[in-house]
């Protein structure tokens, strides 16, 4: 049987990229006074948190902070718009870990799998401390007891996609944030 793919609701942006790119000027403003000076490794959980982190570091650099940028690519199992049971690295990150400050950014918290399992590995690889930063978080759908440190928009449960979110990889390129929806009725 074949069904019909959702689509997104194209016309209406949940946030539109002014929105989004006010909102990572303040959590920038949180995070390097959180930060000072000080040098930390700021690791974007790839793919879905790409756009994201390229704006909120260059957010950072105006704020005179001191983000070391890396990437982490994680593997899960699932349907493409419900998470996961368990989770693996597919690409490993290419800086120690070690003794270092580490910010940890995700485009989305929602179970809490991803940012759980994450920072328990480097908590288990010699972190010194670890932040969590994520644009959107649907706290209804956690399943795992954790917070970001720092959070852009607190959503309900709907499939997000744009500004790095996809589905099926499609959609990441989108400078905003929306929603996919089911297919209208024929
Ligand atoms: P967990 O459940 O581990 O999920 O907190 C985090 C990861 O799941 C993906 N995810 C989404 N991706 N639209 C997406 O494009 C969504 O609404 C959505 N919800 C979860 C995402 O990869 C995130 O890093």
């Amino acid at each position: 049987m074949t069904t019909t793919p959702p689509h997104p609701d194209l016309s209406c942006a949940l946030y539109s990229a002014d929105q989004i790119q006010k909102r990572i000027n303040e959590m920038a403003d949180e995070i390097a006074r959180d930060y000072g000076h000080e040098e930390f490794l700021a690791i974007s959980i790839m793919k879905g948190s790409f756009i994201f982190a390229a704006d909120l570091i260059r957010c950072l650099s105006a704020r005179k902070a001191q983000p070391v940028l890396d990437f982490i690519t994680l593997s899960s199992y699932g349907s493409e718009t419900s998470s996961r049971g368990s989770i693996s690295v597919l690409t490993e990150l290419t800086l120690p870990v070690t003794g270092h400050r580490i910010l940890i950014i995700d485009d989305i918290l929602d179970t809490g799998l991803t940012l759980h399992t994450t920072r328990h590995l480097l908590y288990e690889r010699g972190a010194k401390d670890i932040r969590t930063c994520v644009l959107l978080d649907k706290p209804a759908r956690r399943s795992v007891p954790i917070e970001a440190n720092y959070r852009g928009f607190q959503i309900k449960n709907v499939f997000i996609i744009g500004y790095g979110l996809d589905y099926n990889n499609r959609y990441r390129h989108l400078p905003y944030l929306t929603t996919l929806t089911p297919p209208p009725s024929p």
